[in-house]
C-alpha cells in the first residue's frame, strides 16, 4: 500500500519511521516532509492546504491512504473533500470531518461539545462583539487568575493566562476589538484558571471503537523549571507516573467513553487521533482542550512505546475494526528531547548546519527530523524546533540521560536543548 503522510515536523518523520516497518507499506510519500523523512520516503512539495494538489498526487502515485499531522488540513476539510470527490473517494483519510475537527477548530464548539455530553471541564462564558461589554462585566467579576481564548486557530498562541484584571480587560480588547488573532480571536472563551498538573492522552477512534494509545507528558516552556515562553513543546515522556489505572479509568469512563459517545450522538464523522490534553486536580481528570490530530512532540515519544504495526491500527480505523486490535505497549520508559534554534520561540537563525547526525547512535535511540532541509547535500536547518531525540530505557531518568548523550554529539550553530524534560519524575 502507498501511504502519503501530510506535515513536515517529528511527527511526521515519527509517523514515517514507524510506518516503514511494516511490509505492507510499500511507498510513503510526504507532503511537504523534511530532510528526514526523505530518508524513509519522498517528499512531495506540496503545501498541506492545497487539497487539489494533494489529490492529484495521490492519483498519480495511486495512494490509498492519508495521514494527516497537522490540524489546519483537518479544520479546513481535507476529510470531506477526499469523500465528496468521486476520483478520491477510495482514499482512506485518516483524521475527521471538518465539522468534528470543530472540536480543536473552536474553543467555543469544544467547550459547548462538553457542555452537552457532561465531560468535566473548566466553568467558562464566550463572547465576540456583540456583548462585548457583558465581557467586561464579567471579567470584573472573575476570580484571578483567568484564561482567555480565542475561538479559532491560533497555532498555538490563542491562549493567555491573566493575572490581573487590568490585564485581562486589555487581552480581552486587544482580541476581539483590535483582531489581534484576525478571525480566530473575533469570539473569546473566558475560562476558569485549573491548577493541576497536565497530561496528554490519546485515542484512536473509527466511529464506533477506539483503542487507547500509551499517555505522555509535554514540556512546553522554553526555560528549564518550565519557565519563560511557551513554545510548540520541548521535549516529552511516556509513560506518566501520575496516570495510575485507577486515574486512567476515571479519565475513560468520565472523558473518552462521553467523547466519543458524544460524536455518534451529534453525527460527527471521526476516523482518526484525538489527543484530550487533561489536567489532574488532586487526581480528577479534567478537559482543557481536544486536538483532533496527535501531538507534537508526543508522537515521537509514543509510537517507539507502541509494538503494533501503525500500518494496521490505520487500516483498522478505516475499516471501522478497531475492535479486533489490543494495543500492546513496551513497558520501557521513553524521553524526548527538542533541539531548538538559537533564539526560538521568538527570532532565530534557519540554513545552519548539522553536523553529527550519522555518527553511532545506541539502538534504542531515535533521531525525528522537525525543521531541517537539504541544501547542497548538507542537512540544514529549516526552523525553529530542529530535531527529536528519543530514548527507551527502563527509567524515565535513564531515557533521558541517553538522550542527552546523543545530543551531545550533535551541532548546529545557536543549538539549545532542556536537560531537565521529566524533571518531576527523576
Ligand atoms: P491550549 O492552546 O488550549 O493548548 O492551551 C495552552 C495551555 O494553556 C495549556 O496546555 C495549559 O497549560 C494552559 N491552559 C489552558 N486552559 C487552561 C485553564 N483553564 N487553566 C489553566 N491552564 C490552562
Ligand atoms: N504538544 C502539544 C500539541 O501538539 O499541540
Amino acid at each position: 500500500m502507498n501511504i502519503l503522510l501530510i506535515g513536515s515536523g517529528g511527527r511526521e518523520h515519527a509517523f514515517a519511521w514507524k510506518l516503514q516497518q511494516d511490509n505492507n507499506c510499500k511507498n510513503i510519500f510526504i507532503a511537504p516532509g523534511n530532510a528526514g523523512t526523505a530518508l524513509l520516503g519522498t517528499n512531495l512539495n506540496i503545501d498541506p492546504c492545497d487539497f487539489a494538489g494533494i489529490a492529484q498526487a495521490c492519483i498519480q502515485y495511486q495512494v490509498e491512504m492519508i495521514l494527516v499531522g497537522p490540524e489546519e488540513p483537518l479544520v479546513k476539510g481535507i476529510y470531506d473533500y477526499f469523500k465528496n470527490n468521486a476520483a478520491t473517494r477510495h482514499i482512506h483519510v485518516i483524521g475527521p470531518s471538518a465539522a468534528a475537527a470543530q472540536l480543536e477548530g473552536s474553543k467555543a464548539y469544544a467547550k459547548d461539545f462538553m457542555k452537552r455530553h457532561n465531560i468535566p471541564t473548566a466553568a467558562y462564558a464566550e463572547f465576540t462583539i456583540e456583548n462585548y461589554t457583558d465581557g467586561i462585566e464579567y471579567i470584573s467579576n472573575h476570580p484571578l487568575p483567568v484564561v482567555l481564548k480565542a475561538d479559532g486557530l491560533a497555532a498555538g498562541k490563542g491562549v493567555v493566562i491573566c493575572q490581573t484584571t487590568a490585564e485581562t480587560l486589555a487581552v480581552f480588547e486587544s482580541m476581539i476589538i483590535q483582531s489581534k488573532f484576525g478571525e480566530a480571536g473575533k469570539k473569546v472563551v473566558i475560562e476558569e484558571f485549573l491548577k493541576g498538573i497536565e497530561l496528554s492522552v490519546f485515542a484512536l477512534v473509527d466511529g464506533k471503537n477506539h483503542v487507547l494509545l500509551p499517555e505522555a507528558k509535554d514540556y512546553k516552556r522554553i526555560g528549564e523549571g518550565d519557565s519563560g515562553l511557551n513554545t510548540g513543546g520541548m521535549g516529552a515522556v511516556s509513560p506518566v507516573p501520575f496516570a495510575t489505572k485507577a486515574f486512567m479509568d476515571r479519565v475513560k469512563n468520565k472523558i473518552i467513553q462521553p467523547t466519543i459517545e458524544g460524536l455518534q450522538k451529534d453525527n460527527l464523522e471521526y476516523k482518526g487521533f484525538i489527543f484530550f490534553g487533561l489536567i489532574s486536580i488532586d487526581g480528577e481528570p479534567v478537559v482543557i482542550e481536544y486536538n483532533c490530530r496527535m501531538g507534537d512532540p508526543e508522537t515521537e515519544t509514543v509510537m517507539p512505546r507502541i509494538k503494533n504495526s501503525l500500518l494496521e491500527l490505520l487500516l483498522a480505523t478505516s475499516q471501522q475494526q478497531l475492535n479486533k486490535i489490543d494495543i500492546e505497549t513496551d513497558k520501557r520508559a521513553a524521553a524526548t528531547i527538542i533541539a531548538v534554534s538559537g533564539g526560538y520561540p521568538g527570532e532565530f537563525k534557519k540554513d545552519q548546519v548539522i553536523t553529527g547526525l550519522s555518527n553511532n547512535i545506541p539502538a534504542d535511540t531515535f533521531i525525528f527530523h522537525a525543521g531541517t532541509k537539504i541544501t547542497d547535500g548538507k542537512t540544514v536547518t529549516n526552523g525553529g524546533r530542529v530535531l527529536a531525540i528519543t530514548s527507551l530505557s527502563p527509567t524515565i531518568t535513564e531515557a533521558v540521560t541517553s538522550s542527552l548523550d546523543t545530543l551531545g554529539q550533535i551541532q548546529f550553530d545557536g543549538m539549545y536543548f532542556r536537560k531537565d524534560i521529566g524533571f518531576e519524575f527523576y
